[in-house]
């Protein structure tokens, strides 16, 4: 009988696994979004939209459908779906695989500054008007109210309503990936002062990092979040379908 796996997802990486495990035919692949874009993504796989309902939903649900392995491959700072994730596999005894993007690590001409929320962020800007752009979720936006006197371009997937309560901001609409020469005019074009964003990984969203490097730019990085500790741990796609090979042969392909 087809293994059945749910993979919490809303990453590049979630659908990358998918796809590769929906090509086989002895996998039940479904991939689950908390349904945060108005554009859902094609996955490559069955999908499903919406919280479960805490972790005690998830139980239910992992029970219900007879997942057989659960992969946590959601962003690195969707904190409370991970924890959850990490309780309801505990609870019912199902395989858990996380996989997380390593940090993207400092290299020479980085003018890094990390802080550990969004308010820091706000305070490390400094009181001095500066023209800084933001790349956060819509979600992130508010702290940044509190400090009106900068210009903030803004990029975000869907648009920020309602928008930022401050006399100077653009907003970009647009989904990643992003590309270093397209980050360098757009922040060129903005004569961008600082560049606020968090450490997300992965190659998608690295152009700002890049480009603000090459412009010399200071950069405040938003710090990850505390995530569960899990046993099963990956970085990539092609070490979670080791993983998930190696573990469903054990049990019992
Ligand atoms: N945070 C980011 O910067 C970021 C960036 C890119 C993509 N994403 C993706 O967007 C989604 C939401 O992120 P978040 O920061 O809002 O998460 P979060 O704060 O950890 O989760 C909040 C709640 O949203 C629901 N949820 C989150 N991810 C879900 C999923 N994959 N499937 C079903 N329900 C989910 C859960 O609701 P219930 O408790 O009702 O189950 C969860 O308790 C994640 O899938 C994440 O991978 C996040």
């Amino acid at each position: 009988m087809a293994k059945r796996i749910l993979i919490l997802g809303g990453t590049t990486e979630a659908r990358e696994l998918a796809s590769a495990l929906a090509a086989r035919g002895d996998i039940a692949v479904t991939v689950s979004l908390a349904g945060r874009t108005a554009q859902v993504v094609a996955q490559g796989a069955p999908t499903r939209i919406g919280g479960f309902g805490g972790a005690s939903g998830l139980v239910a649900h992992l029970r219900d459908e007879r997942i057989d392995v659960l992969v946590d491959a959601t962003h690195p700072y969707a904190a409370e779906i991970s924890a959850n994730a990490a309780r309801a596999a505990g609870e019912t005894n199902t395989p858990l695989l996380a996989l997380r993007r390593p940090p993207w690590q400092r290299v020479t001409g980085d003018d890094w500054r990390e802080v550990a929320s969004e308010t820091e962020a706000v305070a490390a800007l400094g009181r001095a008007p500066r023209r800084v752009f933001v790349a956060l979720g819509r979600k992130e936006l508010a702290p940044f109210a509190a400090a009106p006197q900068h210009f903030y371009l803004i990029r975000s997937v869907d648009p920020v309503e309602p928008p930022l309560a401050v006399p100077h901001a653009t907003y970009v609409l647009e989904r990643g990936p992003f590309t270093e020469a397209a980050d360098r005019a757009l922040m060129g074009a903005h004569r961008i002062e600082t560049v606020v964003c968090r450490n997300s990984g992965g190659e998608a969203a690295y152009a700002k990092i890049a480009a603000a490097r090459g412009l010399r730019l200071p950069v405040v990085l938003i710090a990850r979040p505390h995530l569960p500790d899990v046993a099963a741990r990956v970085g990539s796609v092609e070490e979670a379908l080791a993983w998930l090979g190696h573990a469903l042969a054990l049990r019992g392909e």
